[in-house]
């Protein structure tokens, strides 16, 4: 019998079961290790009580501290791992993310109404066998004006409000500023549209602003007539509004035209009938248009007795404004998100 070893060793193994229990966490596990396991911990301390054992005894109590030390460091061991894998999985559930959740979306911005519009007039046109020229905002006195049959002293230049900057340049009241640039390049059959953005020193209102979007086209060649310009617009508007649009055309006055017109197409928004918008006519005024004058072809280098044409000038906004029956055509401007929004 050894009854001091013994109890020592029992305490310990009693002990041990009891710190075990309440470990709940690797840290805990490993403080214990340390604690129990290491040089000065409490088993190292049985091995100096061995001496006091009868040397008959000693190999089996030497063998019983040993198995305490082996159960104990299996028994940390196991604990420890599975504290691992615990950890472990709290952490993964910590970290994550739900990828079903829906996304909080970023507003997009959409492309403005004008370009939108001015893209559909444009396909149509290019549909008809036109292509796409541009030309400068800025422009001198004489594309804007001379080449187009304005003399200096014209009384049809107070009929465009303009803008004019430093050095004899000018921000185009029109986009008819191009035929001049197109036309004393290339020999006919000419047939362009123009989408640009013209300036006028007007007061803003629901109906004009100083900036706005035009479409211009002209067509140039042997035997151009009356006919193709009323042809190739009814086309397009019906292709633009709607099937069998009807069309007026009035006469007017632009100095680049001989006869000059203004196009009318009956109001979509009413049918015809009369309403607000057409203020109860019925129709609306859509472009300005034309026989191309032949001193315009004759400033250019191209022969009037052989070859005729014709041109037309268009507000975009105006156009969108009629199909959609938009009332201020400064909304057009303003960027306001609830407005574009809605296209
Ligand atoms: N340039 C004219 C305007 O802006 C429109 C127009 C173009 C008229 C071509 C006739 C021919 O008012």
């Amino acid at each position: 019998m050894n009854p001091e070893i013994d109890l020592e060793i029992k305490g310990l193994s009693d002990r041990f079961d009891q710190q075990l229990k309440a470990a709940k966490t690797v840290k805990d596990i490993e403080d214990l290790e340390v604690h129990l396991l290491g040089r000065k911990g409490p088993i190292q301390a049985l091995m100096p009580l061995l001496k006091n054992v009868s040397a008959e005894d000693r190999p089996k109590v030497g063998k019983e501290i040993n198995d305490l030390k082996e159960s104990i460091t299996q028994q940390l061991a196991q604990a420890k791992e599975s504290f691992l894998l615990q950890e472990e999985a709290k952490r993964l559930s910590s970290e994550k993310i739900d990828v079903t959740l829906p996304a909080r979306k970023r507003p997009l911005g959409n492309e403005h109404p004008i370009l939108a519009t001015l893209d559909r007039i444009l396909d149509i046109f290019i549909g008809m066998g036109f292509s796409v020229q541009v030309g400068p905002d800025i422009d001198t006195d004489y594309y804007n004006f001379e080449v187009l049959n304005f003399a200096p002293d014209h009384p049809a230049r107070d009929m465009q409000d303009t803008f004019y900057l430093e050095d004899g340049y000018l921000l185009r009241t029109h986009t008819s500023n191009v035929q001049g640039r197109v036309m004393e390049q290339g020999n006919p059959p000419i047939r362009v549209v123009v989408p640009g953005k013209a300036y006028r020193n007007e007061v803003v209102t629901s109906r004009s602003h100083v900036q706005f979007h035009q479409v211009e086209g002209f067509y140039i060649d042997k035997g151009v007539t009356y006919a193709d310009l009323m042809s190739t617009f009814d086309t397009f508007l019906s292709r633009l509004l709607r099937p069998g649009v009807k069309t007026r055309y009035r006469t007017s006055y632009f100095p680049f035209v001989e006869p000059g017109l203004e196009i009318d197409v009956e109001c979509i928004l009413c049918s015809g009938k009369g309403c607000r918008i057409c203020k109860h006519s019925g129709w609306l005024e859509i472009a300005g248009a034309g026989m191309i004058h032949p001193e315009v072809l004759k400033n250019c280098g191209i022969d009037p007795e052989v070859y005729s044409g014709y041109a037309w000038g268009m507000g975009v906004g105006r156009l969108l404004m009629i199909e959609k029956g938009i009332p201020d055509i400064r909304l057009f401007m303003e960027n306001d998100e609830r407005f574009l929004k809605q296209f």
